[in-house]
This record gives C-alpha cells, sequence and structure tokens, in this order.
C-alpha cells in the first residue's frame, strides 16, 4: 500500500470510530438509557396490572405486553449497543451483572419474555380475566428469571 492510501485509510478509520463513539454516546448515556427502558417495561407492566385489576381495556393489555426494549432481531444490541458498560453510572450506578460486553448472555433470556409477552397478547384478547392473570404472573417470572441471574441486587 502507497503511504498516501495507508494515511487516508487511516484516517477513514479514525473518523469513522469516532462517528461510531458519537452516534451511540458515551459509557454513562449508553446505561441512562438501558436503564429507562426497563423503567418502561415496568410501566408496561403496571398499565396491564391496572387493567386487570381496575376496568379492563384489551387494547391497552396487548400493547402494554408487546412494548419492550429487547431487540427482536439483534438480540441486546438495543440495550447494549458496545463495549462493556457493566460497570459505571447512568441515572445510578448500573447493576448488570457479569460481563455485558458479550451481553448475548443476558439476550439468552428475552426469548423466555417474548414468549410470555406473546402468550399475554393472545390471552388478553380473549377477555378470561382468570387465564389473563394467570399469564401476568408468568410474565413478571420471565422479568424475575433475567433479574436473577443478570442483575444485581439493589
Ligand atoms: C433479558 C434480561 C432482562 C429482562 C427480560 C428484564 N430485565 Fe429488567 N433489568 C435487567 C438488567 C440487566 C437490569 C440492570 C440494568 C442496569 O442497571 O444497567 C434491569 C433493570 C431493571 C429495572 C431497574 C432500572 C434502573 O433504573 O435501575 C427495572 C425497574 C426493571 N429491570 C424491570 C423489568 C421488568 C418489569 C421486566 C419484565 C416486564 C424486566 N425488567 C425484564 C435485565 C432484564
Amino acid at each position: 500500500m502507497k503511504f498516501t492510501n495507508m494515511v487516508v485509510a487511516s484516517l477513514a478509520i479514525g473518523l469513522s470510530s469516532a462517528a461510531l463513539a458519537q452516534s451511540i454516546g458515551k459509557a454513562e448515556d449508553q446505561i441512562r438509557w438501558r436503564q429507562s427502558a426497563y423503567h418502561t417495561m415496568a410501566w408496561n407492566m403496571g398499565r396491564i396490572k391496572a387493567n386487570i385489576e381496575g376496568t379492563y381495556n384489551k387494547d391497552q393489555v396487548i400493547r402494554g405486553s408487546q412494548c419492550d426494549p429487547g431487540d427482536r432481531q439483534f438480540e441486546d444490541g438495543c440495550l447494549y449497543p458496545t463495549g462493556n458498560t457493566n460497570k459505571g453510572k447512568g441515572w445510578k450506578e448500573t447493576r448488570v451483572k457479569g460481563n455485558s460486553s458479550p451481553t448475548r448472555k443476558a439476550s439468552a433470556r428475552w426469548p423466555r419474555y417474548w414468549k410470555e409477552a406473546n402468550e399475554m397478547a393472545k390471552v388478553a384478547a380473549t377477555g378470561d380475566l382468570a387465564a389473563i392473570k394467570a399469564q401476568f404472573g408468568k410474565l413478571g417470572e420471565a422479568c424475575k428469571a433475567c433479574h436473577d441471574k443478570f442483575r444485581k441486587e439493589d
């Protein structure tokens, strides 16, 4: 490779990694977004619960159960876009357990969650409150299964 080509190539690499870092944000931002995303999941669980305990609206329950940040195509790509963010502070100290970089490990837990969430949407459509309550329990267990393995105690 000619010297000028090498300079151009290394410049391009430098630029693209800088652009990438800029587009995905600093580690602390990534942790913040991730924590916010999990909070949104909790909010959706609350929305389902309110429907079960109050006036039941099937569309609210279906929507609540289909709203998660676990990327179905890119595994945990949405929540752990780069590098290892198992240490550091977002809104607060991260509680990710283990190495978050190949968070592919954590992603192994998403399929269980999605299975229960899809089932939740199906059962929600029937309006059978007893079955809906039972499925809501299973959905909560799917959250817990991942927390037990990949989230540190508070
Ligand atoms: C595939 C794994 C996984 C699944 C499924 C999952 N969580 Fe989590 N959750 C985590 C991890 C890991 C953290 C820690 C994130 C951090 O601190 O950076 C977390 C954190 C949280 C937090 C705290 C966020 C904060 O600001 O500290 C809440 C609330 C939460 N999850 C709720 C839920 C609910 C509700 C569900 C199910 C509807 C759920 N999660 C499903 C892995 C998961």
